[in-house]
């Protein structure tokens, strides 16, 4: 198969890479000179585990493509996957603009009957919108069908994700556009799911929405724990033992973040408002996402009064480990409140610093290491799991710290370890560990 992929984001990138590693001949198009140049000496421009060595694999055998020219990226192709984003406007509602100038893109481009397969997650209703624009836009001997393919991948594992999926799902309403989707994806040996359009449309967003619940109602759950001496971890466990509910996604923490979870709920409560529906669960749980991203601030006020002058350590920064990604990360929500408490801020991450810089206020100080910006600080908030984090001797906040006082928004400690240490512990869902008598002057 042919295939062009409009996009190279995330889930352009992944996906065309990934139809390539298959067996297809695969083009990927982007306007961005400088990326497409060095995306053809396998230089990815996002940090995905795995992704560069199999974008080098597939350009030497031939399959994987790169250009800025549409011309030369729409032509003979079978199949376009459009992977555009479709970032969130003011409203809350999702921006089509950049949907709308692809398959203006596409309509100006193509030479031969093409299907149109929708990867970036779009509103109920827009693959039909979409089909509509490109036979209003191409000559009337041309063509088109429009198919939803959603996406589930993972950032920080959208290759593994890719290859080990739980389902590919296929919503189109002609069979025969279907059954060549099917078809491409089929070495991928992942179950396939085929229904409509607009349900595919549905569950792309339902999915979602339906796991960010989750994280919701266990970081309430957490927060209830902690009044009655409960131990959330203790409870996800035994929750998640029953079959229907499922151990997954049940970790409290400091609420959900990325470019995902929080733009697709917001938008899939407008797509109900839309039908005079009122999703009240769902405007709940963005309610507690909201309020749980900024609790260890709570905490810390609790304990401390006035966070005025005190000096902050930030562990981790980035939305969830692995990634470099800052989009709705809860350190720009706990930083600018910091620094607005008048704290004084010292941020460390393995590789989010440089996209830390363009969202983080200004006065942030940032380190090279865990060690420098635990030095001499008055406490730590723990924001992201990186391994480098869990897996630090606890000995270091001991060592480095004013006065080692650690309020961990990721449970990334057993309490019986901590337990061990002269350090003052306060976690999510779980008791609080006073092992170190703090001085008030
Ligand atoms: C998510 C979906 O998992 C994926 O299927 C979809 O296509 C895109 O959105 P992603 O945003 O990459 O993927 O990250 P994910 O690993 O799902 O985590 C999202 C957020 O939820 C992170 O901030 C993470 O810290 C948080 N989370 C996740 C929890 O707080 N608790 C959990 O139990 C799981």
């Amino acid at each position: 198969m042919k295939i062009s992929v409009v996009g190279t984001g995330y889930v352009g990138l992944v996906t065309g890479v990934a139809l390539s590693h298959i067996g297809h001949h695969v083009t990927c198009i982007d306007i961005d000179e400088t990326k497409v140049e060095k995306m053809r000496q396998g230089i990815s421009p996002i940090y995905e585990p795995g992704l560069e060595e199999l974008m080098k694999e597939n350009i030497q055998a031939g399959r994987l493509f790169f250009t800025t020219s549409h011309q030369e990226g729409f032509k003979d192709v079978d199949v376009i996957y459009i992977a555009v984003g479709t970032p969130e406007k003011e409203d809350g509602s999702a921006n089509l603009e950049y949907i709308e100038q692809a398959v203006r893109d596409i309509a100006a481009n193509i030479t031969k009957d093409v299907i149109v397969v929708t990867k970036s997650t779009v509103p109920v209703g827009t693959n039909h919108y979409i089909k509509e624009l490109l036979i209003s836009l191409v000559p009337k001997h041309i063509n088109v069908e429009v198919v939803s393919n959603p996406e589930f991948l993972r950032e920080g594992s959208s290759v593994y994700d890719t290859f080990h999926g739980d389902r590919i799902v296929i919503g189109a309403d002609n069979e025969e556009a279907a059954k060549v989707i099917e078809e491409i994806n089929k070495p991928f040996g992942i179950p396939i799911f085929k229904t409509d359009i607009k349900s595919a449309e549905m569950i792309k967003y339902a999915s979602n929405a339906f796991l960010a619940t989750k994280i919701s109602f266990i970081n309430e759950i957490a927060n209830i724990c902690e009044k009655v001496g409960a131990d959330v971890e203790s409870v996800a466990l035994g929750m998640g033992m029953d079959k229907r509910i499922g151990s997954m996604f049940l970790r409290a923490g400091i609420g959900y973040g990325g470019s995902c979870f929080p733009k697709d709920t917001k938008a899939l409560t407008k797509i109900a408002a839309n039908i005079d529906h009122n999703f009240e669960l769902l405007k709940a749980v963005i309610k507690v996402n909201n309020h749980q991203q900024r609790i260890l601030i709570d905490k810390a006020k609790e304990r401390f009064g006035s966070l005025a002058g005190k000096k902050i350590a930030l562990l981790g920064l980035s939305f969830k480990p692995n990634t470099d990604d800052m989009r709705e990360a809860a350190s720009i929500v706990v930083s600018k409140e910091l620094i607005a408490e008048g704290a004084e801020v010292v941020a460390y991450d393995p590789i989010a610093i440089e996209n830390a810089k363009k969202v983080l206020p200004q006065e942030v100080v940032y380190t090279e290491s865990i060690e420098d910006a635990l030095e001499n600080a008055d406490m730590a908030f723990i924001l992201t799991e990186w391994a480098q984090i869990k897996e630090l001797d606890l000995n270091i906040y001991v060592q480095k710290m004013k006065q080692p006082i650690v309020f961990d928004g990721r449970n990334c400690y057993s309490l019986s370890e901590v337990q061990k240490y002269p350090i003052e512990y306060h976690s999510i869902g779980r008791k609080p560990i006073y092992n170190y008598q703090f001085q008030t002057v």
